[in-house]
């Protein structure tokens, strides 16, 4: 593999004050509500779902989907197969789809179709990142933790090749061989 360094864009610290932000939003929006299904996307949301629910002032039930990846690529499939289903039942129920990153669009829009099709009560999505400048299908999740510039991103569950889903903090992926970035941390 090509050597690479890993730049911190956001912090652990910042990650945590957003996620605190977002869950406000979530409880005001679900408020009253016994019926609540949070849902992951697997594999790159589980550190986020993790933190996200335990900050959530309401009753949740979790399940995972696992939508196909990119594999060890940095490039998307565009042709996104659903790898394993839900465990739960979701007509009727409120489901909030919880996910790493929007980058093409074209797994959460796929995502939430099938979804949409088992007619749950409400349906929201809730996306820690965005690059909206790589959109090639229009989509937007109802919440955004942060919208960041075109870089292949690691950390805070997210991979590159299954690797640096454990770092604390969500940072760039840089060859060596390639020059420094030249925007700074968000
Ligand atoms: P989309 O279908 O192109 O929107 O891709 C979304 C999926 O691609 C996300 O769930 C991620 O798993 C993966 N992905 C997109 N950008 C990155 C990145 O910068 N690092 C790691 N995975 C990414
Ligand atoms: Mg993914």
């Amino acid at each position: 593999m090509r050597p690479y360094v890993i730049d911190q864009l956001i912090s652990a610290k910042a990650i945590a004050a957003r996620i605190e932000d977002l869950a406000r939003e979530i409880e005001a929006e679900f408020a009253g509500t016994d019926k609540l299904i949070v849902v992951g996307l697997l594999r790159g949301s589980f550190i986020f779902i993790a933190d996200l629910v335990r900050e959530l002032d309401l009753p949740v039930e979790v399940d995972f989907l696992e939508a196909s990846s990119y594999g060890d690529t940095m490039e998307s499939s565009r042709e996104v197969r659903i790898l394993k289903d839900l465990r739960s039942q979701i007509e009727g129920r409120d489901v909030l789809v919880v996910e790493d990153i929007v980058d093409t669009g074209h797994t959460m829009t796929r995502v939430t179709a099938f979804l949409a099709a088992r007619n749950p009560a409400r349906m929201r999505t809730i996306c820690l990142l965005d690059k909206p400048s790589r959109r090639e299908v229009a989509y937007r999740a109802d919440w955004t933790g942060f919208e960041i510039p075109d870089k292949f991103v690691v950390g805070y569950g997210i991979d590159f090749a299954q690797r640096n889903r454990n770092l604390g903090y969500i940072g760039a992926v840089r060859f060596i061989d390639e020059p420094a970035v030249t925007t700074g941390p968000i």
